[in-house]
């Protein structure tokens, strides 16, 4: 339980998984009732967090490096913004954690398991968001929609469907291994299901 009751809760899911509007409406959900709420996401968060986004987003880099960079910017997103506004009993709301660490560079890219294990270990030792939106959908879904809202795509947005369908599957793998925090969103659906889908979800919160 954290202060005030607040939670630190995260969305997951494929590019092209149609997270945003759902976290702007969920925010908004939370704010009309009474919550200090602040909205964030992975990687960025913080000024540093920004800079080693555009980085990890944009330039050619080696599969570890890339890991270290997601770990470096969640070090700071946490130290300097989560940490602080969970303990002032503020909500937090991000846009991926942890969990896209495991999917995309694990799953996706084929780091070695352990060595993801051992810098969760060091960078939030016991600690994990209190409930995970995974929006789940088939890759070819996804890859449409990323292809109708972007020109400029990144190094992430240019990966092939084979490469979605492995990040996809081990987010799966993930919600498996830890039941209770995951709440799996059937995402090849209309944006008024998924939201009547969240707002169910905030009710049992407040009840
Ligand atoms: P976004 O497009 O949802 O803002 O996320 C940026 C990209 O970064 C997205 O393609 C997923 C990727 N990513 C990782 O590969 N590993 C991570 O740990 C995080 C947080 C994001």
């Amino acid at each position: 339980m954290r202060a005030g009751g607040a939670k630190f809760i995260t969305f997951e899911g494929i590019d092209g998984a149609g997270k945003s509007s759902q976290i702007e409406f969920l925010v908004r959900q939370l704010v009309e009732r009474g919550c200090s709420v602040i909205q964030t996401r992975e990687p960025g968060g913080t000024p540093l967090g920004e800079r080693l986004r555009d980085l990890v987003l944009h330039e050619a880099m080696d599969l570890e490096t890339e890991a270290l960079l997601m770990f470096a910017a969640r070090r700071e997103h946490l130290a300097q913004r989560i940490l602080p506004a969970l303990a002032a009993g503020q909500w937090v709301v991000s846009d991926r954690f942890t969990d896209a660490t495991y999917a995309y560079q694990v799953g996706g890219r084929g780091l070695a398991e352990d060595r993801f294990r051992a810098l969760e270990a060091w960078v939030h030792p016991g600690f994990q968001p209190d409930v995970t939106f995974l929006f789940d959908l088939p890759a070819e879904v996804a890859a449409g929609r990323v292809a109708q809202g972007t020109d400029r795509p990144d190094r992430f947005e240019r990966e092939q469907a084979e490469f979605f369908e492995r990040v996809r599957a081990a987010y799966l793998r993930r919600a498996t291994a830890d039941g209770q925090r995951f709440r799996i969103i059937g995402a090849d659906r209309n944006r008024e299901a998924i939201a009547a889908d969240i707002e169910a979800e905030v009710g049992t919160w407040f009840r």
